[in-house]
């Protein structure tokens, strides 16, 4: 990987290897962005009011993470974030499927992929600690927030 300068003074090889792991979760981050706003999009039944604005509040805690995560790849004098076309091959979610739209299905689904973009988040706290402390502290930043979010979505189903 090509690295901009910058006055950061970590090791070009560890800024390539935190931007790396910061870039996968990136991808992660615009799936589970995409597919948030299909659940907020797309769902319907009893529970639709409140699920339509719980899944958009996750989409929007997402897109914000997201934003973060892809910043700081670039700030380490990387690339950030990756075209759609890579997300779709890259990314570790599920596809969506489209014709699911009853309520109590689609906020499991969810359920399922928040699961794993938050649990590859957890994993990649650990795997930056000692890289480097500036990027695993926005890992757990945005952790936090994912399992808080997987928290509300869990707490609407029985
Ligand atoms: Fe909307």
């Amino acid at each position: 990987m090509n690295l901009t300068f910058t006055r950061i003074d970590l090791d070009p090889h560890i800024r390539s290897q935190v931007a790396q792991i910061l870039n996968d979760a990136a991808v992660t981050l615009t799936d589970l962005y995409v597919q948030s706003k299909l659940a907020h999009w797309n769902v319907r039944g009893p529970h639709f009011i409140a699920y339509h604005e719980l899944f958009d509040q996750v989409a929007e805690h997402v897109q914000e993470s997201l934003d973060s995560v892809a910043e700081r790849a670039v700030t380490l004098g990387s690339s950030g974030g990756q075209p759609i076309g890579q997300v779709a091959q890259l990314s570790p979610l599920d596809p969506w499927p489209m014709g699911e739209r009853h309520d109590q299905h689609v906020i499991r689904l969810l359920s399922d992929r928040l699961g794993v973009a938050a649990n590859q988040i957890r994993s990649a706290i650990a795997q930056t600690a000692e890289l480097d402390p500036g990027s695993s502290d926005l890992f757990t930043e945005v952790s936090r927030q994912l399992d808080q979010d997987l928290w509300f979505l869990e707490a609407h189903q029985e």
